[in-house]
């Protein structure tokens, strides 16, 4: 009111002043500009898509509303618009302005939303913006900014929503955001930027909601958002190189509503969420996300609703909700679920809303209890379907009447169908395999124990192979014992013991001739030490060859005989203690076998 009343007190003191400033420059100011509509609205005057190159003259001064979207403007001058002190919006969107002058805006105190939208525009300098004390809505979209300078937004300590999206953003100066204590919603999309301009961001004390959409950026480094404690809203859409977000990526936050979506996380980053127990609403849509662990999610207390749309789900594992008591609302539409078992979530009664379909579901046993509540869930346009068995294929779940026909959501508990022997016997160094299958509906799991319980893995010497089979590589005597095959499914399981029994093997002949096998108890014979010299000194070339070949044969026959199960061989030569006969074997050679 004092603004409307000031001209007025003016009047009677100076009124040929008056006129001499204002005919010039407004025409006949109170009417309204030749080219632009007055009448469709009180206080507005539209001039959008008029071919000007300049503002109009002869605007009203109580103009409220005045739209030049759609020209031709080129420029803005310092004061061109400063004497429209009652303009609460201006709409300079779809023109051709490249520079902004400081103090264009100059005046344009009760100014609450001004668009800039689809110009030229290219660098943000200080002062531009001086004198918008009221603005609370700013649009830059669509124009080729590459640069905020520091203190680009001074002036703006009302504003609450900026929008610079689809500009060429290279660079925000760390100071760019300083004076906007009131701004509650940033929206960054379609910019060069690449990294996320966070000391910048760190002076927006008041912002609620950041939108961070479309940018070609593959990190989010710890501590890139520290200093935005009032932050409750965070999207991350659409920024194809994010493969992971690093554990303290979100420090400092206190979100309530966290969407990473199209992006290419491969796995839920719940160490980055971990802190976050105010967090309501968590969406990770579109990600190339294959499963949800069990328990990992319930440090996320107050979670009530998940988004995990058109991901690559595999699976959801039992007690994946685990924690989460006020959970209502899961979305795991377009995935290549083909089941969801009841026990995922702490209260299945409490789910409201379950988006399901377009996932691959296996009609069986374990999808009994969504039948049981498939009246009461929300489940959106599309109810879940079957995609099997075969006699319910293509059948929604809504399609099922209550008493179920026999057959029908039903399992067959795992039974090993097909095993190998059940003694299997490896030479030490070998190769052991143990193959084990099972039948049963739904297709059971095979896994490995020991009997101590110790579950054998997929890597390593001894592993268990992607069909199931066993397989230990270079075996070692330490692997003899007994190996258990369990196969599992919903619905039971079933166990097969099988034995290994590790044969000791004797080294390899050829360590006989290798001159290089010295290792003490196996010393060829053809190798003598100073004490075998002395003794064939001793005793005689002749015999003692003798007494050696008669000694080998022996052993031949022995081990023909007896199989393979012969280790180290030594021989321990004793030379005679009188120099008596030397054809009546008076020197004694005793092989030890062990
Ligand atoms: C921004 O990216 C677009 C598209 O990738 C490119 O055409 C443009 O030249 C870039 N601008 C700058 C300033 O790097
Ligand atoms: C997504 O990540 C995978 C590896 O995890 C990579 O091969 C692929 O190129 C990435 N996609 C994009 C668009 O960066
Ligand atoms: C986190 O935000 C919630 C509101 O979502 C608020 O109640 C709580 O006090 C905040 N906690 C901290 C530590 O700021
Ligand atoms: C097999 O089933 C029994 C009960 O039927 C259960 O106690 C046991 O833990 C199961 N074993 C495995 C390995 O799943
Ligand atoms: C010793 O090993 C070689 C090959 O390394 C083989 O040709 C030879 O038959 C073996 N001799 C005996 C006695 O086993
Ligand atoms: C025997 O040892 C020598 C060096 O001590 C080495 O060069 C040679 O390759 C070895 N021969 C065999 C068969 O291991």
């Amino acid at each position: 009111m004092a603004v409307a009343t000031a001209p007025k007190q003016a009047w009677p003191p100076w009124p040929p002043v008056f006129f001499l400033l204002l005919l010039p420059a407004l025409g006949s100011s109170g009417n309204c500009p030749a080219v632009c509509d007055c009448t469709s609205q009180p206080q507005a005057v539209l001039c959008a898509h008029r071919r000007l190159e300049a503002v109009p003259g002869g605007l009203p001064l109580d103009t409220e509303l005045l739209d030049l979207s759609g020209n031709r403007l080129w420029g803005l001058q310092q004061g061109m618009l400063s004497r429209l002190g009652q303009l609460r919006e201006l709409d300079l969107s779809y023109n051709q302005l490249s520079t902004l002058e400081p103090g264009a805006f100059h005046g344009l105190r009760s100014l609450l939303t001004l668009r800039l939208q689809g110009n030229r525009l290219r660098i943000m300098g200080p002062g531009v913006f001086a004198g918008l004390s009221a603005l609370t809505l700013l649009d830059l979209r669509l124009n080729q900014i590459v640069l905020f300078l520091d203190g680009a937004f001074r002036e703006l300590g009302s504003l609450q929503q900026l929008e610079v999206g689809d500009n060429h953003l290279v660079f925000v100066a760390p100071g760019a955001f300083a004076g906007l204590a009131k701004l509650s919603t940033l929206t960054l999309e379609r910019c060069n930027l690449s990294t996320v301009p966070g000391p910048a961001l760190a002076r927006l004390p008041a912002l609620g909601a950041l939108k961070l959409r479309e940018l070609d950026i593959g990190r989010l480094p710890a501590g890139a958002l520290r200093g935005l404690g009032q932050l409750r809203e965070l999207e991350i859409h659409h920024w194809p190189a994010l493969e992971a977000l690093e554990p303290g990526s979100l420090g400092g936050l206190n979100l309530s509503s966290l969407a990473i979506t199209h992006c290419n996380l491969s796995s839920v980053p719940f160490q980055a969420l971990h802190h976050l127990s105010f967090l309501r609403a968590l969406d990770l849509s579109r990600n190339p996300i294959s499963a949800i662990p069990a328990r990992r999610l319930s440090s996320l207390v107050r979670l009530q609703e998940l988004r995990l749309s058109g991901a690559c789900l595999t699976s959801i594992a039992a007690h994946a909700f685990h924690g989460l008591t006020a959970f209502h609302l899961l979305d795991v539409a377009d995935n290549a679920l083909q089941t969801l078992e009841e026990t995922a979530f702490p209260s299945p009664d409490k789910l409201v809303t379950l988006r399901l379909s377009g996932n691959p579901l296996t009609c069986d046993c374990r999808l009994l209890w969504l039948l049981r509540l498939r009246r009461r869930l929300d489940f959106g346009s599309t109810p879940p379907a079957c995609a099997g068995p075969q006699h319910v294929q293509g059948k929604s779940l809504r399609e099922f009447a209550d008493i179920l026909p026999p057959g029908h959501f039903t399992c067959r508990p795992a039974l090993i169908r097909k095993s190998g022997p059940r003694w299997v016997m490896a030479e030490e160094g070998g190769h052991a395999v143990f193959s084990c299958s099972g039948d049963g509906d739904p297709a059971p799991t095979v896994s490995w124990m020991r009997p101590q319980g110790v579950r054998l893995g997929r890597a390593g010497r001894v592993r268990v192979l992607q069909d199931g089979t066993l397989e230990i590589r270079s075996v070692q005597l330490r692997d003899r014992g007994a190996y258990v095959c369990v196969v599992s499914n919903v619905a039971g399981n079933d166990s097969l013991r099988t034995w290994l029994e590790v044969i000791q093997v004797e080294p390899p002949n050829g360590t006989l001739s290798d001159p290089n096998s010295t290792s003490p108890g196996i010393p060829g014979p053809f190798f003598l030490d100073s004490r075998g010299i002395a003794m064939v000194l001793a005793v005689g070339f002749l015999p003692f060859l003798t007494s050696v070949t008669l000694c080998f044969g022996l052993i031949a026959l022995w081990s023909k005989g007896k199989g393979r199960v012969k280790h180290h061989v030594t021989f321990d030569f004793v030379a005679p203690r009188t120099s008596g006969d030397k054809n009546s074997g008076g020197n004694r050679v005793t092989a030890k076998l062990f």
